[in-house]
């Protein structure tokens, strides 16, 4: 990766009133005009922006990622009209984006012939989205375009979801950076794939696979554990490297109760074991009308602790419990790259039933293990 630096301006909007954040949408707005690069907050995940229509623009996006350009990117809009951007919007699509836009789908469509083929890696296909996320809005508004943009992180990190992770991966790669709270929804976009015969569905995320089904009938999945050896995978980015920290990641798979014992009796020092409540866990524990035998005061939110003989003192081992899937998710990226803080040796994590938002957090874990399972 090159190793240019630019100045980048940093603005925490949580701290500004709305007079202030205002006067930072029309410079942010600005600059994404004169082909700059803004990183900004979304619900999914913060996205690093340019200006979609223009080549050059859409070039830094790659330079300051460090991302290979054949990997397409998502165009954010604020308005419902999509023209100049796809050939044309057929009813499934119109029936998703009513249901779901704003939020987090991304719908794949056949591609306007002025959208520049940087920013769909040469696809005639191009992915669109409009955020559920105010600064978003308002920087795509105040930008008097539409808005490519990937998630703000370097390639191969995890993708970022805090203002602090993207000054961390990305001050001094772009113009600007707008901060404000962790992202709500924690995994980036569910992508589904409407330019062929039968809706694909390519990237799982918040909006679920059972709910594109009961919208649309027939939906393909075809996770991409199943893609057999130099088969290509249908959104470019999933054959990339993704989500992993330098720690080796292996997801335990099993009950909880038995998940949860198996990883207190292995763990060796240096491991991270995150354990995840789903609905699985709490069958689990009603049947055997019993806790976990975890010490609750150890197992709250996310805080990081020392676990067995030499407790908070030494930190060997930390533990981290998530009280649901979706709490999970909103956290999983942050937890990976607290291991690398923390220089974790290991991370073992608690596998969950593929079901609902389960499918689009183990599609992330999976990668992040390197498929990795080890069944107890
Ligand atoms: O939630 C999200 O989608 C976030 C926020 C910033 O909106 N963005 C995001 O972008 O995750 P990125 O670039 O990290 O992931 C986009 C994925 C890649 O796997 C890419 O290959 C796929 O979308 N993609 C984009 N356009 C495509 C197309 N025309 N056909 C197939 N896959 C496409
Ligand atoms: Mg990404």
């Amino acid at each position: 990766m090159d190793n240019f630096r630019i100045e980048t301006r940093c603005f925490d909007l949580t701290t500004l009133d709305e007079t202030q954040q205002q006067q930072v949408f029309a410079e942010a707005g600005e600059v994404i005009q004169k082909g700059g690069t803004v990183v900004f907050p979304t619900e999914t995940v913060y996205g690093l922006g340019a200006d979609a229509m223009k080549t050059e623009a859409v070039q830094a996006i790659y330079r300051a990622k460090g991302r290979p350009s054949d990997n397409p990117l998502i165009i954010h809009v604020a308005d419902f009209d999509l023209s100049g951007i796809v050939a044309e919007v057929p009813p499934q699509a119109e029936l998703l984006m009513k249901k779901y836009w704003p939020g987090p789908l991304t719908i794949i469509l056949k591609k306007d012939p002025r959208v520049p083929s940087e920013t769909t890696g040469s696809l005639d296909t191009v992915g669109v989205r409009m955020p559920d996320q105010p600064v978003a809005l308002a920087l795509i508004k105040a930008s008097g375009t539409v808005i490519a943009a990937p998630s703000a992180n370097i390639s191969g990190r995890p993708s970022p979801t805090t203002f602090q992770r993207c000054r961390e991966d990305l001050d001094g790669r772009v113009d600007m950076i707008l901060g404000m709270d962790q992202s709500r929804v924690g995994l980036e976009s569910t992508i589904i794939d409407l330019s062929g015969q039968i809706p694909e569905l390519l990237r799982p995320g918040a909006v679920t696979l059972e709910e594109l089904r009961e919208d649309l009938g027939e939906v393909i999945y075809r996770p991409s554990e199943s893609l057999k050896g130099d088969e290509a995978p249908r959104a470019p980015g999933m054959k990339y490297r993704h989500y992993a920290p330098q720690a080796a990641v292996t997801l335990i798979k099993g009950s909880s109760m038995k998940v949860r014992d198996y990883m207190r009796k292995e763990q060796t020092k240096g491991t991270l074991l995150v354990f995840i409540d789903s609905e699985n866990y709490d069958q689990q524990i009603r049947q055997a009308g019993t806790t976990d035998g975890v010490n609750s005061q150890n197992i709250i939110g996310e805080r990081l602790m020392g676990l067995g003989a030499n407790d908070s003192s030494e930190q060997d081992v930390w533990l981290i419990h998530f009280k649901s899937v979706e709490e999970a998710a909103r956290r999983i990226f942050e937890t990976l790259r607290k291991a690398d803080d923390q220089d974790a040796q290991a991370v073992w994590i608690e596998a969950v039933p593929e079901t609902g938002l389960g499918l689009s957090l183990m599609n992330r874990l999976k990668k992040a293990a390197a498929y990795e399972i080890r069944e107890v």
